[in-house]
């Protein structure tokens, strides 16, 4: 295809993530016996080079003569630099291919390896301007050809006069050499390329700033492979979610802000204005007053197992995602609510506190195994069935409740009412979801049918049990001990007073809702949401959405992909398809789901379009969200 401007893209640290002479480093230095010092100097002669105590031929001499590399370790850092690649550039390989003619690579690197790298991704090689190694006949450099221009001081400048291109140049590069072929009144525009390193003098010379390759083609309306630029989508991280969530999200080139805390309403109303990804965990409240200022916000992550800190109906009408991770955190709750059984019913709580104060009291009453007992479990979903088979592992008689036809795992035993559950066990867990209609399900009544000496445990939800009888049935010595995990107000932080009636009590358990909290269950966490996320951003789909309906999605091939969601009223789907027949638009593949407030229609159609119908579309009655993927 022709354009009518040429693109001149610089090699190390904006083609491929890395510097090739620090990855090469590496290789040939492996077995060096100094090879840390060797490091170090040729970082030193580099910087000599860039600040011009050394000439740039110089401190190229140098650095290969203390590199010594040979062919053998070119085919090794190729192997290397082939996985280093930028995200963005690997992304819109298509771009590469449909417009070879125009693209130039001029780098002040060596064509032994950037040519292999490049070359795969469509480049043409009469396009590729670099040095040249020179080699004896074991295959070891033995020195450059020093007539290249790139070779020297204000090389890229002289290659690009050399190569006289008839039409706008755009450089894009990370270094000041880039910048300097502007400067020269050789290019039009200098992209300055962040996505793998920032350098302020760069910076500050750009014309733009380009977070990522697509930010560049957005900018220049050459987008083929996305429709909109992931540096442009804001994400918001609050509550310290775990790194390697950030970690995914960047590698992604969204726009990333984090927060150790959360956000209380007035500030995230304010905060979500411009925010398209919201990643939370249980504390921040997402009101409905929160999503009216929401008009980005296509999609919330909650990094942790309950929604009810959402107002899932708001979002939903809305057209906002929202995703959990259901089942990253399951064991460990389950770990901590069998530990807590145990030491509760062996009074460990009163006894550690009173060797705390120096008292020793040794004796075996009112002491248990939990071998043999029956374990109560309330609510079998993922946290209730898991507990079930560990309880039993462990010799206890499980019995569980559920609203839901839940199987019966193992020897367990289901009991049809919960009142059943209640004066059978003599262990009780509560592991309910949160919704509304659970709070104080588990009050003064639900406490008179329980057995006397009961151990209660509730590390579902802290609205679920009515704190007061509960702190009335542990003074009276109906429950004998109890463990509780949350609370229905908890601490907004950690300087913040957690006030309760429950503190003080006997063979008493408080934990500051840290059931789901380990290393572990936050790094499954870290990983499973962003995934979901971007499924969402990059495919529509929305499998495991708590509050979308559920499609998973083919990849998408050769169409764009249109993503209407709507109010769930008739005749929408009708309506979309009688607007592409109007403009004679093959539909290459069709999925519809509704549940009770939205529909969600997705259409893969062919390629080639006119844009005007997307207006059409959009303008359709009861449309929520419109989007379309490239
Ligand atoms: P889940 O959704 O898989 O299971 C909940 C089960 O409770 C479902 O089978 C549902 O049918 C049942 N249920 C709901 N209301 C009921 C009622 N009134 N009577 C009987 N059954 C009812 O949820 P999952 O993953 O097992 O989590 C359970 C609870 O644990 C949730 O409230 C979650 O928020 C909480 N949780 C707490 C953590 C902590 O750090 N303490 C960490 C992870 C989850």
């Amino acid at each position: 295809m022709k354009l009518n401007k040429f693109i001149v893209i610089d090699f190390d640290s904006t083609f491929t993530k890395v510097e090739a002479f620090d990855a090469l480093a590496e290789i040939s230095l492996k077995d060096h016996p100094d090879q840390k010092r060797m490091v170090s100097k040729i970082i030193e002669i580099t910087n000599q080079g860039m600040d011009g105590s050394l000439s740039f031929r110089e401190s190229l001499e140098q650095r290969i003569a203390l590199l010594s590399p040979n062919k053998r370790h070119l085919e090794q850092l190729i192997k290397v630099l082939r996985d280093k690649v930028s995200e963005s550039f690997k992304r819109n390989r298509e771009f590469f291919q449909t417009y070879a003619d125009n693209i130039y690579i001029i780098s002040n690197g060596f064509h032994a390896f950037i040519d292999p790298i490049v070359m795969e991704y469509g480049i043409k090689q009469e396009n590729i301007f670099a040095n040249r190694f020179q080699f004896d006949e074991q295959g070891n450099v033995i020195g450059f050809d020093k007539e290249n221009p790139l070779s020297a001081n204000n090389g890229k400048v002289e290659q690009l006069k050399r190569l006289n291109l008839p039409g706008d140049v755009y450089v894009i590069g990370d270094g000041y050499t880039d910048y300097e072929i502007k400067h020269a009144g050789l290019a039009n525009k200098f992209f300055a390329f962040t996505e793998n390193v920032e350098r302020e003098s760069v910076l500050k010379n750009a014309d733009h700033i380009a977070p990522s390759f697509d930010e560049f083609l957005y900018l220049n309306n050459l987008n083929t492979a996305i429709s909109y630029p992931k540096n442009r989508i804001n994400v918001l991280l609050l509550e310290n979610v775990h790194p390697v969530a950030l970690e995914l999200m960047k590698a992604e080139g969204f726009n990333v802000e984090t927060y150790t805390a959360a956000l209380d309403e007035a500030e995230l109303c304010e905060k979500i204005k411009n925010v398209s990804v919201l990643g939370i965990r249980s504390k921040t409240q997402v009101t409905a007053k929160v999503l009216e200022n929401a008009n980005r916000l296509m999609v919330i992550g909650a990094f942790c197992i309950g929604t009810n800190q959402i107002d899932l109906k708001a979002a939903t009408k809305k057209g906002i995602a929202v995703f959990n991770a259901p089942f990253s955190n399951t064991r460990s709750v389950v770990e901590l609510a069998i530990a807590e059984m145990i030491m509760l019913m062996r009074n460990i709580p009163d006894k550690s506190a009173k060797m705390h104060l120096g008292k020793w009291d040794k004796s075996a009453t009112g002491s248990f195994e939990v071998r043999g007992k029956k374990l109560g479990i309330i609510g079998y979903g993922n946290i209730g069935a898991q507990l079930s088979v560990i309880a039993e592992n462990l010799g206890m008689k499980v019995f569980y409740y559920d609203k839901e036809e839940r199987l019966a795992l193992s020897n367990a035993t289901k009991c049809k009412t919960l009142k059943e559950l209640l004066t059978i066990s003599d262990v009780i867990s509560l592991h309910v979801d949160g919704r509304e209609s659970n709070a104080n399900m588990i009050g003064e009544d639900e406490f008179r049918s329980m057995k006397k000496g009961v151990i209660f445990l509730n590390l579902s939800r802290g609205h679920i049990v009515d704190i007061k009888a509960l702190q009335e049935n542990i003074a009276n010595g109906k429950v004998g001990g109890c463990s509780i995990d949350v609370f229905p107000y908890e601490p907004i932080s950690n300087n913040e007073e957690f006030v309760s009636e429950l503190r003080g009590l006997p063979n008493t358990i408080l934990t500051p809702h840290i059931g789901g909290s380990t290393s572990e269950a936050q790094e499954n966490i870290g990983n499973f949401v962003p995934g979901k996320l971007m499924d969402y951003i990059n495919t529509g789909s929305t499998s495991n959405s708590v509050n979308f309906p559920n499609l998973t999605l083919p990849i998408l091939e050769n169409a764009h992909r249109l993503i209407h969601i709507h109010n769930n009223v008739p005749g929408i789907l009708a309506k979309i398809n009688l607007i592409l027949a109007n403009n004679e638009i093959n539909i290459a593949g069709q999925y519809l789901k509704t549940n009770e407030s939205i529909g969600y229609v997705i259409t893969d159609i062919d390629k080639e379009y006119d844009k005007e119908v997307i207006k059409e579309l959009r303008a359709i009655e009861n449309t929520i969200k419109f989007r379309v993927l490239y």
